[in-house]
């Protein structure tokens, strides 16, 4: 049976982790070994020439999922019809660039792209944003696309989920595979909160099969934590191909589901649940069935855990404040 082709937009295309996603997505890992996809490139002017290389080169892998590429540096072109749309491409932090100075010009980027994912965007559209600082500014975008139902944007926190799942593997001498229910909390930023109270490791909680809380404070949590900053330290640029695949991965388990007896973890609007504000898009543990995800309910959160909960989601609030003094939303 022939399918409909899926469309999937990513932004920032030619950049390096527009580089690492697109022959994974071409090549069946971001939906299914089945399910056909035309990819649409937006890029900013002077990086489409960039793209159309990429767009070569993708010809040149003759993917037999690939239907066809448009590449484009207009945001309504790009997201018309859009099924999945990935944006990645943002405005990274200069030399002598406030925080304030990031939001702003990022909300320059996130709120035209929100408007034209409201304007022609597939009913079924899922977006995952990537770009940094990624919570807010799929808050940008969504608060700009009314007529799309709020939980469809959200952030990734793969990259950390992965992150932490590796770490405890490694110091527990375990496979990934043996880690369940690990989660990442808050926001994609130093503030995160990869608990391991909740996790379990071969059907034992993680934290007691660690059994040292000093790892776990002073080791395990901020590794995981600023593993991004070590990456740009060591790479001399911020990684590429480890987040291309944690997109990969955010996406494929948004719209294929997670395994039985486990969850992810990803950014999305809170409910309100474990005391989140609601509509900060904050990490969660969540399930996903059939194309829909849920946040897991019911954990009861440790003192030592509610305190670092707390403290990152107080920091998505100081951006949202700080985006909505700008009149960004
Ligand atoms: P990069 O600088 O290599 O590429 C970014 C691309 O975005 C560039 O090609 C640029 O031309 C393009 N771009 C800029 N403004 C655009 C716009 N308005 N529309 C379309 N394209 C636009 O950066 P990268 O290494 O690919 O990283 C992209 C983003 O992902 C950064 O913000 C980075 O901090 C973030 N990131 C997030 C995570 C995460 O876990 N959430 C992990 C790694 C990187
Ligand atoms: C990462 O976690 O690797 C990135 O978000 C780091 C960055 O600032 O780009």
């Amino acid at each position: 049976m022939t399918r409909t082709p899926v469309n999937v937009t990513v932004t920032g295309a030619a950049g390096q982790i527009g580089y690492a996603l697109l022959f994974r997505i071409a090549s069946g890992h971001l939906l299914g070994p089945d399910v056909p996809v035309r990819l649409r490139l937006l890029e900013i002017p002077q990086a489409v020439k960039a793209a159309e290389g990429t767009a070569m080169e993708l010809d040149d892998c003759a993917f037999p999922l690939l239907s066809g590429i448009d590449i484009t540096d207009d945001a309504k072109t790009a997201f018309d019809g859009v099924n999945v749309a990935l944006l990645v491409g943002a405005r990274p932090r200069t030399k002598g660039m406030e925080r304030g100075d990031l939001l702003e010009a990022n909300g320059g980027i996130f709120k035209p792209q929100g408007e034209a994912i409201n304007a022609g965007a597939a009913d079924d559209v899922r977006v995952l944003v990537v770009g940094n600082p990624a919570n807010t500014n799929a808050l940008i975008a969504q608060q700009h696309a009314p007529d799309v139902p709020a939980e469809r944007f959200t952030a990734m926190t793969r990259l950390d989920h992965n992150r932490a799942l590796s770490q405890l593997a490694k110091k527990l001498g375990v496979s990934v595979t043996d880690i369940k229910k690990l989660t990442i909390w808050g926001n994609h930023s130093a503030t995160q909160y990869p608990d391991l109270f909740r996790a379990e490791v071969n059907g034992q909680v993680a934290a007691e099969a660690v059994n040292d809380q000093a790892w776990l404070e002073n080791e395990f949590i901020p590794t995981v934590a600023k593993r991004g900053a070590a990456i740009i330290e060591a790479r001399g640029a911020s990684s590429a191909a480890s987040a291309a695949n944690a997109a990969i991965d955010h996406v494929y388990d948004w719209v294929n589901g997670t395994a039985e007896g486990d969850w992810v973890s990803m950014a999305i609007p809170s409910d309100g649940s474990y005391g989140v504000p609601e509509g900060l898009i904050s990490s969660f543990p969540v399930t996903v069935t059939d194309g829909e995800y849920s946040i897991v309910q019911g954990l009861e959160i440790d003192e030592f855990s509610r305190a670092r909960i707390d403290a990152s989601v107080a920091e998505l609030v100081e951006e949202r404040d700080a985006v909505k003094a700008l009149g960004l939303i």
